[in-house]
């Protein structure tokens, strides 16, 4: 059954319609597209791609939650972060990318307005038209007298700024691409049609390129070698991306947020199926090729590579740590007791907030945090508990 049960006929339309367009794409490409142009085009193709089409996404009635989703904490304890950069600097702007719902802008920028410190302006730039609109709906309905200083952005500012960079679940949604090892060579798989009319996708191999080999090999001896058939994913596309990103910063902080792990830890020899995950109404999934257009698809972070790509921009690694331990060091139980004020309510819903942010098996270990510093000279609050840049 390619349909679920529950699809609207909108919706059945939708994917359909997806399905179709990548279809008619892997024909033109002579039956074989890589799984990073699948991704991409499943993902963000114009008018159809999940994050470029109505699919409602985040939050409770969407397919997947995010940590400001589930709590302003985050967003409070993120912006005492940028608080502490400000105060250095004298100030500075602030940058997010993939903003999401704008959840994250509505909470960092109530906690520095409540601590008199609001960033000269606050940059959006996501590629999803959809998910603008909806940040520039949260953002005036909840802080309407802020909206002149929120700026989207059709693409990174030209000239360098001053402030913080923050990036939530960005990396995770990048497009990957999939390969399989063996001590004989090295496929790379993509995908490719079947089913009577082409309208089914399949895993489809081909002997991987040069660069992609090398690559993989370097990573298979890091991993003091694999199985045949490993098979696993790697972003090619944030060595250069996330390096740009953190380019744009003048003097200032970058902060990444995403679950995964350091290179050494993520390419284990046991995570043989790769870190592929698929999101569709708060289940998750490993199979990319159902739903196309109506389902989040993902790959965890090597944090490894992103540390990579950010020292190519001439910044320093500031500090990576987990979740739960940037959290802790920027005070979450002192937000919670001023966010709660007297009413105990109020206090326990926060209590649990923050144990799902915080606990090992939620989101306080999966999920890390990392900082790239250009011309700032003291130690970032929410890294000093915990200290991973071994690791990576
Ligand atoms: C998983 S959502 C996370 C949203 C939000 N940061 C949060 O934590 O709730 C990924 C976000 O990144 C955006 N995005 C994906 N690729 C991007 C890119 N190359 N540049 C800018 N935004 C991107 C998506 O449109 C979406 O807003």
């Amino acid at each position: 059954m390619r349909h679920e049960a529950a699809l609207s006929a909108a919706e059945n339309e939708h994917t359909e319609r997806v399905r179709a367009h990548i279809a008619a794409q892997i024909a033109a490409s002579g039956g074989w597209i890589s799984f990073e142009r699948y991704m991409d085009l499943a993902l963000y193709a114009p008018g159809l791609g999940y994050y470029n089409a109505g699919a409602r996404k985040l939050g409770r009635g969407g397919d997947f939650t995010t940590a400001p989703e589930i709590s302003a904490l985050f967003g409070a304890c993120v912006a005492q972060q940028c608080a502490e950069v400000f105060r250095e600097l004298g100030g500075g702007s602030i940058l997010e990318i993939g903003a999401g719902t704008g959840r994250l802008a509505v909470d960092v920028l109530t906690r520095l307005e409540s601590l008199g410190g609001l960033p000269d302006r606050y940059f959006i730039l996501d590629v999803s038209a959809d998910l603008r609109d909806r940040q520039r709906a949260l953002l005036h309905d909840k802080l309407p007298h802020l909206m002149g200083r929120v700026i989207w952005l059709e693409a990174l500012p030209r000239e360098p700024f001053d402030g913080v960079i923050l990036a939530n679940e960005v990396l995770d949604a990048l497009p990957v691409v999939r390969f399989r090892w063996s001590g004989a060579g090295c496929d790379e798989l993509g995908v490719a049609a079947a089913g009577s009319a082409g309208e089914e996708f399949t895993w489809a191999s081909r002997p991987a390129s040069t660069v992609l080999r090398e690559s993989v090999a370097g990573l298979a001896s890091a991993a003091n070698g694999w199985d045949d058939g490993y098979v696993s994913e790697t972003c090619v596309r944030m060595r250069h991306w996330a390096g740009s990103i953190t380019a744009a910063l003048g003097r200032g902080a970058a902060l990444w947020f995403d679950y995964g792990l350091p290179r050494s830890q993520y390419y284990l020899a046991e995570r043989h199926g790769g870190t592929l995950l698929c999101h569709f109404r708060h289940r998750t999934h490993e199979d990319p090729f159902r739903l196309p257009g109506l389902q989040d698809i993902t790959a965890w972070v090597d944090f490894t590579t992103l540390a990579e790509s950010c020292m190519a921009s001439g910044c320093e690694l500031a500090g990576f740590t987990t979740q739960a331990f940037f959290l802790a060091g920027l005070g979450i139980d002192r937000e919670m007791h001023i966010m709660a004020g007297e009413d105990a309510n109020r206090f326990a819903r926060l209590a649990n907030q923050a144990k799902q942010l915080m606990l090992p098996g939620e989101m306080g270990e999966r999920f890390k945090a990392m900082a790239w510093t250009r011309g700032l000279d003291r130690e970032l609050t929410g890294f000093a508990l915990q200290d991973l840049r071994h690791t990576l």
